[in-house]
């Protein structure tokens, strides 16, 4: 028996053991250098580059191109220690992108006599030549970090693209919010100030010589100005909204139109009850900014603004039947009422989404999760 065990120790070749001892060890290490490298990469060429070279480095391959494909073929992003000096004059790489292509088409590790062809991403892949004692396991480790890294780069950019559009937009929501003051300011001068400047001049005269039809008249111009400030009162914030909830707000706004513009608007809301105080000023704004667009841009026949609750959210959708327009035509600038009522959305949880073509009309809807 204990022969035997002598036996087999013997025959299970210690060098064997040693060497695959050796290669793991070399396999972690890689992993771990590679994982050090591209930890901190925020740019997907970085990552590419850093794993392209790792292996190299580590011995696992001669060379290599890191390559991605936008359109087209895969282009060179990167090279790995190549023998020749410009990788144009490379007797293997003539064939490259059209293998390249079909592996990443297949998603899957080509093995081919000169190449590794290691998809690293949907649109990335590593081109390894020389292979040296490579295993599967091995690989598969390797690409799933390098996945996951490029996958955070892929985050990292959606969230700056995000952030940068956040600052424009705040930007452009100050300038606007500065030029609303600047009208306020200016209906408030040249609309109330120089109406009751007339009227001090009017009792003046009263005052000195009274007469019904000098009084009529004083009266008749203090009625129209007190329509001005509730019109202006109206716009800032209507007091209605604070009362008597979201639908009589909307109701009162959708009259005010019709007056104003002669735009008929059907208004249908079916909430249970009232809403909080957030939610009902951000679903207000929204309804205003559409309806006043559907004024100023729409030529529209029949418009509605409907409030409902579905499948655990409040939706609002105002729709018109004028001439409609292309949203994604649109660059940031050209839509800062959009880009302002979406924000107010997102603020709380909610989203905005508008269908429009031209010759369409234009529907907004408006979603908010229900408390
Ligand atoms: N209901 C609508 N019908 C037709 N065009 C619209 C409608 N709503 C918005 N638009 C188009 O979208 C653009 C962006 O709207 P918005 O961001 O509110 O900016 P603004 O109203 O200040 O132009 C408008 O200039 C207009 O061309
Ligand atoms: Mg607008």
């Amino acid at each position: 028996m204990s022969e035997m065990i002598t036996r087999l120790t013997t025959a299970a070749d210690p060098h064997v053991d040693s060497h695959e001892v050796v290669r793991r060890t070399r396999e972690l290490e890689t992993l771990h250098a590679l994982a050090q490298r591209i930890a901190e990469s925020l740019i997907a060429r970085d990552v590419l580059e850093g794993s392209l070279q790792t292996l190299i480095d580590m011995g696992w391959f001669a060379c290599g191109e890191a390559m991605v494909r936008d359109a087209g073929l895969p282009e060179t992003v990167a090279v790995g220690l190549c023998r020749y000096d410009a990788v144009a004059s490379c007797p293997l790489h003539p064939a490259l992108q059209a293998r390249a292509t079909a592996a990443l088409d297949a998603g899957v590790v080509v093995r081919d006599p000169d190449w590794y062809l290691v998809p690293v991403g949907p649109h990335s892949l590593l081109a390894l030549s020389g292979a040296k004692d490579v295993s599967d396991s091995f690989l598969a480790a390797f690409i799933e970090l390098v996945r996951s890294a490029l996958k955070r780069t892929v985050l990292h950019g959606r969230l700056a693209e995000k952030e940068q559009q956040r600052s424009r937009l705040l930007h452009a929501l100050l300038t606007a919010q500065e030029e609303e003051r600047g009208r306020i300011s200016r209906d408030l001068h040249d609309q109330i100030g120089q109406a009751l400047t007339a009227m001090l001049l009017g009792l003046d005269q009263v005052l000195d010589r009274p007469e019904r039809a000098a009084l009529a008249k004083l009266k008749d111009l203090a009625a129209v100005t007190l329509g001005d400030v509730r019109r202006i009162a109206l716009d800032l914030r209507p007091s209605v909204l604070d009362e008597l909830g979201l639908e009589a707000a909307i109701r009162r706004y959708a009259r005010d139109v019709h007056e104003r513009y002669g735009t008929e608007v059907t208004v249908l809301v079916t909430l249970p009850s009232r809403l909080d105080h957030q939610e009902e000023t951000v679903l207000y704004r929204v309804a205003q900014e559409a309806l006043t667009n559907i004024v100023r841009h729409a030529r529209a026949r029949t418009v509605s603004v409907v409030a409902t609750t579905a499948r655990g959210s409040v939706q609002l959708v105002i729709e018109d039947d004028g001439v409609g327009f292309e949203p994604d035509d649109l660059t940031h600038v050209e839509q800062i009422g959009l880009l302002g009522m979406r924000e107010r959305l997102e603020i709380l949880g909610g989203s905005l989404r508008i269908e429009s073509a031209p010759g369409t009309g234009c529907r907004v809807y408006a979603r908010l999760p229900q408390r």
